[in-house]
């Protein structure tokens, strides 16, 4: 696939099809997540593959509850506090696999995970898989019981969690709004 159109192709997914991904495909999307650039090239990341459904359960209704609990009213748009009050609703919409990035505490933690995260993203489009970030999990994760729950160890800090699995149903593209643009000089 063109570099342009695994891009422009890439969906947040968010309905996803009750297969499995075989653990050499997620291998791979970690092998493609490492080949991102990293500050002073330290390469100071943390996978941690989550496929148990139990699990990912748990998770969703801890980082909901969290949420709920931490964010300060009028934070987010109404519908998303329905969301997240609503019982049916998994932050993870059932994906069959989680893959949290983390980066080890440093100036530029967070840069380092997102770059990778996008890399990552776009190797799943390219295999044909759907993916989102899922930035509901990660006030959660950051606790100490959230980054107990995936072994996440002290000195690093986990960023992106992101969901990996087949779509169920074709997706439309989010259209994007112009650019802000200003030619200086
Ligand atoms: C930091 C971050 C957090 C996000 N958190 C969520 C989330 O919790 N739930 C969700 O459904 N999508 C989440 N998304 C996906 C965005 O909603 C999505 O990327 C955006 O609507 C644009 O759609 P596209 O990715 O299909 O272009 C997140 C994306 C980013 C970058």
């Amino acid at each position: 696939m063109e570099l342009t159109e695994a891009i422009y192709g890439r969906r947040a997914t968010r309905a996803y099809s009750e297969a499995p991904v075989p653990k050499d495909v997620i291998e791979s999307l970690i092998d493609a997540a490492i080949q991102a650039p990293s500050a002073i090239n330290e390469q100071p990341w943390d996978f941690a593959i989550v496929q148990d459904r139990q699990l990912l359960d748990k998770i969703s209704t801890m980082a909901k509850a969290h949420m709920i609990e931490t964010m300060p009213s009028g934070s987010f748009p109404e519908h998303l506090h329905e969301s997240l009050e609503s019982p049916s609703f998994h932050i993870f919409y059932h994906a069959p696999a989680l893959i949290t990035i983390s980066a080890r505490e440093g100036a530029w933690a967070i840069e380092n995970a997102t770059l990778a995260a996008e890399n990552l993203m776009l190797a799943a489009h390219e295999k044909g898989l759907g993916s989102c970030w899922i930035g509901f999990a990660q006030r959660w994760l950051e606790t100490p019981e959230g980054k107990q729950a995936l072994g996440i160890p002290d000195d690093f800090v986990p960023v992106a969690p992101i969901i990996i699995g087949y779509s169920a149903t074709p997706i439309a593209s989010v259209p994007r709004r112009p650019p802000h643009l200003r030619w200086i000089g």
